[in-house]
């Protein structure tokens, strides 16, 4: 008798068959292989592959649904710090006030950086360096001041790297923005928040203490809350796979942030800007959509999505922090543009039938420069929270003993020849 979830499978060449259970959603490729050894899955980009099991982040596109270990998007985005997310993504649970209050203080107690990260390994970087490239640098040479880090099995060791890194990347970010716009570097300030002492060490000059505004620093920390994690995204799965032959947590995180700097993932909200400022004024704004369904090679920035096929929940969230920034930094010029583009676009039937909403770089990048970031700081704003997420997956990954990832290919090229001696050639 056929289970009714399951799938079953014939190889035609021989007549035989094989049933696979269909479990959580999913078929085990180990039961394919048994019957096909040797026929891979051709799946470029991994689009229907599920490279693992997770139980950190549940993202349901068609619905809207994003929840950080069962924790909808919506509530901690109202309620909760982006240290108390950082902590719930790598340990499973929201703290309790004596758990918050000792992570916090551990984060704090981390945030300076050797200082000869800043002197001799920053400063050395050329005089218009792009600070993401220099993020990525950063964090694989703390690898290097951080020998322990290869004892990743031992688990007060790697909950150290991790501390050091969720503390170390602020503080590396606005290091690297101050050096490429030549100002000097500013020490944590470690009376302060975790988001309010990064404003302060991105924007303080020569007042002896720096506190930004209180509705800034809110919006900082939501918008850290709904960068921290997104499942197997490109970064997150650079993360496992360099996790996944035990490399170290920075040199790991390192090449998440190498996929993150990638205009296709990190850089769509710089997209966006750009974007907005070529199309200029709301005038423009309806025969711009005309051209984008025509299919002259442009898209809407900052619509539509692989996974969501929905409006994305965080760009709801996000709609309502950029009035909330805007109240203190006045308002984005290229906001009502924005607004028009996405009336216009959610009335359209180009638009509806292919099920493309705003998501989340919609208008994240008008936030990020009405508070004044410049564009080439908006993957850095992304990688600072991004790395909780990272580093809960690179955790899993470990405790699940997972292999290393190894692909296979499906051979395209030549047959064998016969080598030739260059004077032969
Ligand atoms: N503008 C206009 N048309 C679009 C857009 C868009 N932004 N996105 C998709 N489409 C159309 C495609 O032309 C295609 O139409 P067709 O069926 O007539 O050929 C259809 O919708 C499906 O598009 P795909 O490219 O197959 O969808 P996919 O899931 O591969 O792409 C992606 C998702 C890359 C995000 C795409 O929607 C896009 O390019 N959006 C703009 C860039 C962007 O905002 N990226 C940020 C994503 S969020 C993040 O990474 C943090």
């Amino acid at each position: 008798m056929i289970v009714p979830e399951s799938i079953t499978i014939t190889d035609n060449r021989t007549g035989k068959s094989i049933e696979i259970p269909i479990e959580n959603g999913g078929v085990s490729s180990a039961e394919w292989s048994k019957l096909l050894p040797g026929v891979w899955f051709h799946d470029p980009g991994l689009t229907t592959t599920a490279m693992t099991s997770s139980s950190i982040t549940y993202l349901d596109g068609d619905e809207g649904i994003l929840r950080y270990r069962g924790y909808p998007i919506e509530q901690l985005a109202e309620g909760s710090t982006y240290l108390e997310v950082a902590y719930l993504l790598l340990k499973g649970e929201l703290p309790n006030q004596t758990q918050y209050a000792d992570w916090v203080r551990d984060v704090t107690h981390h945030t300076f950086i050797h200082e000869n990260v800043r002197k001799r390994f920053l400063e050395g970087f050329h005089y218009d360096a792009h600070p993401m490239g220099m993020l990525v640098s950063a964090v694989a040479a703390l690898s290097t001041f951080y020998a322990d880090a290869k004892q990743i099995f031992d688990p007060e060791i790697r909950e150290k790297q991790i501390v050091r890194l969720i503390a170390k990347m602020p503080t590396l970010a606005a290091a690297a923005h101050r050096f490429s716009v030549g100002m000097p570097f500013v020490y944590p300030d470690n009376e302060l928040s975790f988001p309010a002492n990064f404003l302060s060490m991105m924007w303080k000059i020569a007042e002896p203490h720096f506190e930004a505004d209180p509705a800034l620093v809110h919006a900082i920390d939501v918008l850290f809350i709904l960068h921290a994690d997104h499942e197997q995204n490109c970064s997150t799965t650079a993360m496992r796979t360099a996790g996944s032959a035990h490399s170290d947590p920075y040199s790991s995180t390192a090449a998440a942030c190498a996929a993150l700097y990638g205009p296709r993932h990190g850089g769509a909200n710089e997209a966006v800007v750009k974007m907005l400022n070529e199309i200029g004024s709301i005038e423009n704004v309806e025969p711009f959509i005309k051209s984008v369904k025509e299919g002259h090679g442009q898209r809407l920035q900052g619509f539509g999505h692989r996974v969501y096929k929905n409006y994305d929940p965080r760009a709801r969230i996000i709609k309502k922090v950029a009035y909330d920034v805007f109240e203190v930094t006045g308002k984005n010029p290229l906001l009502d543009i924005a607004l028009k583009l996405e009336e216009v676009a959610l009335s359209d039937d180009y638009f509806i039938s292919r099920k493309l909403y705003p998501n989340v770089d919609f208008y994240s990048g008008l936030i990020y420069q009405a508070m004044g970031f410049p564009i080439e700081m908006f993957p850095v704003l992304f990688a600072i929270p991004r790395v909780s997420g990272w580093l809960a997956h690179y955790v899993e990954l470990l405790d699940q003993d997972s292999k290393i990832v190894r692909p296979r290919q499906i051979f395209t090229g030549q047959g064998e020849r016969k080598y030739l001696p260059m004077d032969q050639r």
